[in-house]
Order: structure tokens, then sequence, then C-alpha cells
């Protein structure tokens, strides 16, 4: 196991994040399941932590993150949140875990109480704004998640990217300011087209983390894996391989986050229109 250092005096809150936004700072978000890679991500000085319910997929090897339950969150979100003395962790809210307001209380308080979490994700737009509000209300942080949806993929037929034409561009413009409204810390963006998504960010005032979303959101996050080129088939069109050329995962973690920060990441190849 690799040696903890003391960065307690210096956790990232969403109040970090906030700030980040307003002087036009780039921050950085990864995924971590384990011990073993939240130490290295928390080491190394990334912002924030996901517990995404990727591992549904790059953990337990589904197609899909529908498969993913509360358990299964609590369980990879505690192993992590021992072991962050740096980064914010945030954790997904599970395909079914947040259908109404009751359930989602129970839920988020289940993912910060067992888990750790401290900020729980959720996806959907307009439908999502009473949980979110009921949520904020409560004083659970927490991040939004627009376009591609994966745990909708049975419905929407696949991995798409999101808000192509006018309307659905409209629609999600309109959906990131209700959702702000509403109470939500933090918009996640993931496979839109750049223009749009920097038409978001710069709409609303709190901080936007993209995935396949362009260079101009305010952070970007990356499943771990992709970037150091280990995920089966063939990657992402949005991700990159920062193992590439390097010796070790923690330079390969830290060549991701000074690209980021540099607006080197995400590159031309990277983005959709
Ligand atoms: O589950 C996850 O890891 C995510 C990211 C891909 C944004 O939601």
């Amino acid at each position: 196991m690799y040696k903890k250092t003391d960065k307690s005096d210096n956790r990232v809150t969403i109040n970090t994040l906030a700030k980040l936004k307003q002087q036009g700072e780039k921050f950085t978000c990864l995924t971590a399941y384990d011990a073993s890679f939240a130490i290295l991500l928390d080491n190394a000085g990334v912002d924030v932590v996901l517990v995404g319910d990727s591992l549904g997929m790059v953990i337990q090897g589904h197609d899909t993150t529908v498969p993913v339950t509360m358990e299964h969150m609590i369980y990879h979100a505690s192993c992590v949140a021992s072991n962050l003395e740096h980064a914010l962790l945030m954790v997904d809210m599970p395909f079914m875990s947040y259908t109404n307001i009751e359930q989602a209380l129970k839920n988020a308080a289940r993912l910060m109480q067992e888990g750790g979490a401290q900020l729980v994700k959720l996806e959907g737009g307009r439908t999502q704004l009473d949980i979110v509000r009921a949520l904020a209300d409560r004083g659970v942080p927490v991040c939004a998640h627009l376009g591609l949806q994966p745990q909708s993929v049975h419905k929407t037929g696949g991995y798409h990217v999101q808000g192509r034409t006018r309307d659905a561009a409209q629609t999600m413009i309109k959906d990131a300011s209700l959702l702000e409204e509403a109470g939500a810390d933090i918009l996640l963006l993931e496979c839109v087209p750049d223009l749009l998504a920097q038409e978001i960010t710069s709409n609303v005032t709190i901080p936007v983390i993209g995935i396949g979303a362009g260079g101009n959101t305010d952070a970007q996050v990356l499943v771990l894996q992709d970037i150091l080129g280990i995920t089966p088939g063939r990657p992402p069109k949005f991700s990159k391989n920062f193992m590439a050329g390097k010796g070790s995962v923690r330079e390969a973690i830290d060549a991701y986050i000074q690209a980021v920060k540099n607006g080197r990441f995400p590159a031309e190849e990277h983005i959709f229109s």
C-alpha cells in the first residue's frame, strides 16, 4: 500500500470548485473504485474523485451501468473515501435509486453516511428538479448529469452524442439553468458538442465538468482505466491514453492533470461538433 501524505488542511470542497470557476482555472476529476487508485489520485492532486457507476463496466464487466446497485456503490465509495485526504469525493446514485423524493433522500443519505460521499451525482434534466431541490434543501450537494445519460441507454438505444439538433440543444441549455435554480452545485455534461457545452458553461454560475464536451467546460473528467490505456476494445473518441511514453501510472496521472490545467486536453481529435 502507498504511503499517504498529510493534505488534510488542503481539502477540496464545492466552494473551492466554485472559486476555481470564478478565477477561470480548470480543475480535474478522475474515476476511482478502490483504495490504491484513490491514494494515487489524491497524492497527485486530482481535485475531484468520482466513484462512478461506470464501475459496472470497468470493475464488473457488464455492458452498461444498469446492473449497478446501491450496495455496490456504497462498497466502492467506502473503499475510496477512507483514503482521500485532499480530493472531493463524488459518488453516483445508481439506476433507479432516485425515482421519487423519499427514495432519493434515503439513498443519498446512505451514500454519504455509509459510503463517505461528499457530493452525489444523478442523471437527468427537468424531470429531476424536485429531487435536486429536495436534496439541496436538506444539505446534500448535488451534481446533475446532462447530455448522454448512460443509465437510460436501453431507452435511448445506444451511446450517442446529445444536443445536436436545435431543439435538443435549447432543451439542454434550459435544463442546465433550471437545475442550477433547483440547487445543483455542479453540472456534468457527457458527449455534447463543443459549442453547446461552451454556451451552457457560460450561462450557469456553477462549475461544469465535461467528458466528451470539448475544452471550454470548467473541468474535465475521464475514466481512469481509459487514460491508463487498459480499457479493453476501442477507446472512446473523447479519451486519451496518457500512459503512452510514461514510466509509471503516477506520471500518466500527472500528465493528465497538467494537460487539463494548461488547456492542452481535450485536443481537436477528442471533441464533438
Ligand atoms: O460513471 C461514471 O464514471 C461517469 C463518468 C463517465 C462521467 O458518470
